[in-house]
């Protein structure tokens, strides 16, 4: 079934020219952990209904009529989830307080949660066992009575002391923004600190980098990360690298384009590391929050709203085969053939050609060096440094009056967060001029068939194809020896705004 698709897509397109697939490894559609059957899982984009005044002290009680706008939300959601056969239902980070709190004005808003490893309790069913737990009573409620696992965030506390010598802050207290997860029955069975804060003077880092799974007996294991988390290796990663092959993303995402709009990010690491990810975020116009999904490798169901939308919270369902832990044996192994015109733009590229028309344009506060796609098809490449991409590519309607360039970029970024990486990204730019390449564009026409390949110092490569109006493409992609990373996609169903490889050296990020 794949191979048939590989082989009609190359052929297809490359026609008598290049490209032939000679070699695929047995192919099946997802090992099925444990054998078992699908599930249906359910996220939720919230509205969350703020507090007006964030920095203010507030009361407990005035913090708790404050939760139970946002907690009656889900129940109803809960409940509709519920009859559409959900087992699963995620709710996005700081779905329930909102944003912008200070350390002591958060403080009304958080619960102490205890450890589900060193304890056992079902807080809606002995609700008195830990004072000041009404949230949690509430969560917990919700799962045992729609017989669902309940995935949301929370503001914890956790009382520390100074005098031991141990780390502790000088106010005595953690603050962490933390995930918990209860049973079908009310059970609470995993909690996650998130690791890594985005400007979140609230909260503190966990001293401990904790890897957080919990087992279901409908699709086995997940995993749980929150928000900026999925971009770093800690604990990201190293869940993956472990096996883990599901993934639970509560998050609260502003959308950049060209290259960081959720669902396009969503779907790059789902599709890149190999996992399905259950990812909900707010929805909110002010702060640019909004794209949430339920992504495999191989499928991607997911909202986004659009520019002028009615700003209100949305449920996505989906049914899923489980992924369990991938077999020993060595991945889908994929031999590209290749004839003349294609290996003489390679030996090009090995060169390190820097053609003169190349330019360098800030993509994302990162300066990428592009070049513009000046002709309806071809072949093209750019490097920056020894960091090359390459490009074939076949416009399909010959209005050829949208503007596109490729761009490569190896580097640390700095702004908002400090991360290394090598991104070769097809982009359509804002306008007719060089400078607008690498500028936010939300509309285009032109669709074509491409070949996107970038040859990365990671294993940790994130593919995507966002089309006009937020809606994604499902390529093709293949891993080759030597860190080479091929994406094929074609008959798009609109035009193209941005298609990337997003690599990811973690190795070489600041620790
Ligand atoms: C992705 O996972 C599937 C099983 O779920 C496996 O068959 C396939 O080889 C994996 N692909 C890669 C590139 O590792
Ligand atoms: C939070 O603060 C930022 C600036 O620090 C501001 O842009 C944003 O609108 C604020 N959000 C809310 C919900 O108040
Ligand atoms: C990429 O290009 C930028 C800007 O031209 C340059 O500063 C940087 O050194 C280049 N990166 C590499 C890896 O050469
Ligand atoms: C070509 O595309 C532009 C927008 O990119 C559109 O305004 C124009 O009408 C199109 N022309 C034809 C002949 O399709």
């Amino acid at each position: 079934m794949m191979q048939a698709l590989v082989e009609s897509l190359f052929l297809g397109f490359w026609g008598k020219t290049s490209l032939v697939i000679v070699a695929l490894s047995s192919w099946t559609c997802g090992s099925h952990a444990h054998g078992l059957p699908s599930y249906v899982a359910a996220v939720y984009e919230h509205r969350v209904t703020l507090n007006p005044e964030p920095r203010v002290p507030l009361s407990r009680s005035a913090a708790l009529r404050h939760l139970r706008q946002n907690l009656q939300v889900y129940s109803k959601q809960a409940s509709r989830a519920a009859l559409q056969g959900a087992q699963i239902l995620v709710f996005p980070e700081d779905g329930l307080q909102g944003f912008n709190f200070t350390r002591s004005s958060i403080a009304a808003y958080l619960e102490v949660v205890p450890d589900p490893q060193q304890e056992s309790w079902n807080p809606c069913e002995d609700p008195q066992r830990h004072p000041n737990t009404e949230v949690q009573q509430w969560l917990s409620c919700i799962a045992r009575t729609h017989g669902l696992y309940v995935v949301a965030n929370m503001g914890s506390v956790q009382p520390c002391s100074r005098d031991s010598g141990s780390p502790c802050p000088p106010d005595g207290r953690w603050h962490f923004n933390t995930n918990v997860v209860y049973r079908s029955d009310g059970l609470l069975v995993a909690r996650y600190h998130k690791q890594n804060l985005y400007f979140e003077e609230a909260f503190d880092t966990p001293q401990h980098m904790e890897l957080v799974t919990f087992d279901t007996p409908f699709a086995g294991k997940f995993g749980l990360i929150t928000c900026f988390d999925i971009l770093f290796q800690q604990p990201t990663v190293s869940m993956v690298e472990k096996g883990v092959r599901q993934f639970i993303f509560p998050t609260a995402w502003m959308n950049q384009l060209p290259l960081l709009d959720a669902i396009q990010f969503q779907q790059a690491f789902s599709l890149g590391a190999n996992v399905t990810l259950l990812a909900a975020n707010i929805r909110s116009d002010e702060l640019i929050m909004t794209g949430s999904g339920i992504y495999s490798p191989s499928s991607a169901v997911y909202h986004h709203a659009q520019r002028g939308d009615p700003e209100e919270g949305q449920l996505v369902v989906a049914t899923l085969r489980p992924l369990g832990p991938l077999p020993d044996a060595p991945a889908l192994q994929v031999v590209l053939h290749k004839e003349q015109g294609y290996t003489e733009v390679r030996g090009c590229r090995s060169a390190g050609c820097k053609g003169p028309l190349s330019f360098t344009s800030s993509m994302m506060h990162d300066p990428f060096t592009f070049v513009l796609l000046n002709r309806p098809g071809g072949q093209l490449s750019v490097c920056n440094g020894s960091f090359c991409c390459w490009l074939q590519y076949q416009c399909m309607d010959s209005n050829f009056t949208e503007v596109y360039a490729l761009g490569a970029f190896a580097g640390m970024h700095t702004v908002n967060g400090h991360y290394s990486l090598q991104v070769c990204a097809l982009v359509k730019c804002a306008g007719g001029d060089a400078r607008s390449c690498g500028q936010e564009v939300l509309e285009a026409q032109t669709k074509m068939d491409f070949v996107l390949e970038g040859t990365f110092n990671t294993k940790h490569v994130y593919p995507s194809v966002l089309s006009s109006h937020y809606t994604l493409e499902q390529p093709l992609l293949h891993t080759m020896a030597h860190g080479t990373v091929t994406m094929a996609h074609s008959h798009m169903r609109a035009g193209l705004i941005t298609a990337a490889l997003y690599g990811r050296t973690y190795h070489l990020d600041l620790h």
